[in-house]
């Protein structure tokens, strides 16, 4: 049998890059997709993955791209912004969302429908939207809110942007699982809890390994076919409420 083929979008760092050394070191054929070529070029060069230019923006270049690529069993959309996370929601303006909206939501729209002919052809077709545990609206209200802190007086609903977004791409998550549960592919959300990246620097001091979402993410791109669709799950395994 060949190897299963993946493409991890914003492959070029953080939990993308780790996912994709996680998968390589399984033994897959993965596409390291990323906004800047001469970063796409090193990481696949490095990591021994296939490179691929996809700004997820751009739905030109992302048709061009998928032209590239003729087998596709797991996506993974993991490219994410939050642009300017410390302007309080009453400061802030569309542009902070529509800027954070076109990655994270409309960009996820665009990869996704670019290659979904090609997981059609999969024996094994998987989606994994690598979402965030600040977009649950459940976990942000009672009766025991994890992250109210953010919406508070004092904090003026900081990351209101990204939050939403990733509310927005959970609804996107469970509206694909059902339009795309006849073909077989298994789509589902994760919330890869706080790592260390260049998106969350803050995180540096907590620890936060990267490499303990990317697991998360390779369990959901390697769900047996009894496995679940549609759902919202934390890094360790346990379902997120929307
Ligand atoms: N770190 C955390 O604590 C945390 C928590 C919850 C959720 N997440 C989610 O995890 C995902 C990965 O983020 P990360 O923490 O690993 O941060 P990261 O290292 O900054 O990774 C984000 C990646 O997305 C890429 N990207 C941004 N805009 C793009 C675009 N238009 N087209 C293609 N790629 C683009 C970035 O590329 P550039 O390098 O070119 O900017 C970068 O490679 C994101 O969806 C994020 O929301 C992270």
């Amino acid at each position: 049998m060949p190897s299963p083929t993946a493409l991890v979008t914003g492959a070029t760092s953080g939990i993308g890059r780790a996912t994709a050394i996680e998968l390589l070191t399984r033994g897959w054929e993965v596409w390291i997709a990323g906004r800047d070529s001469h970063r796409v070029e090193a990481a696949a060069a490095e990591l021994g993955g296939r490179a691929l230019l996809v700004d997820v923006t751009d739905p030109v270049g992302v048709a061009a791209a998928a032209r590239r690529v003729s087998e596709l069993d797991v996506l993974v959309n993991n490219a994410g912004v939050s642009p300017e996370p410390s302007v309080p929601l009453a400061e802030s303006d569309a542009e902070l969302f529509r800027r954070t909206y076109e990655t994270n939501v409309f960009g996820v729209v665009t990869v996704t429908n670019a290659f979904l002919p090609l997981l059609r052809r999969s024996h094994r077709p998987r989606i994994v939207n690598v979402s965030s545990g600040t977009g649950s609206l459940t976990w942000s209200t009672g009766p025991n809110p994890q992250f109210d802190h953010h919406q508070a007086a004092a904090n003026g609903g900081r990351l209101a942007a990204y939050r939403s977004s990733k509310t927005a791409l959970n609804a996107l998550t469970l509206f694909y699982a059902q339009a795309l549960a006849d073909d077989g592919i298994k789509v589902n959300a994760l919330a890869p809890g706080v790592r260390a990246t260049n998106l969350n620097p803050a995180a540096a001091a907590r620890g936060g390994d990267p490499a303990e979402a990317a697991d998360a993410v390779v369990d959901l791109a390697t769900l047996a076919d009894d496995g679940p669709t549609g759902q919202f799950f934390s890094y360790d395994g346990t379902p997120v409420p929307w």
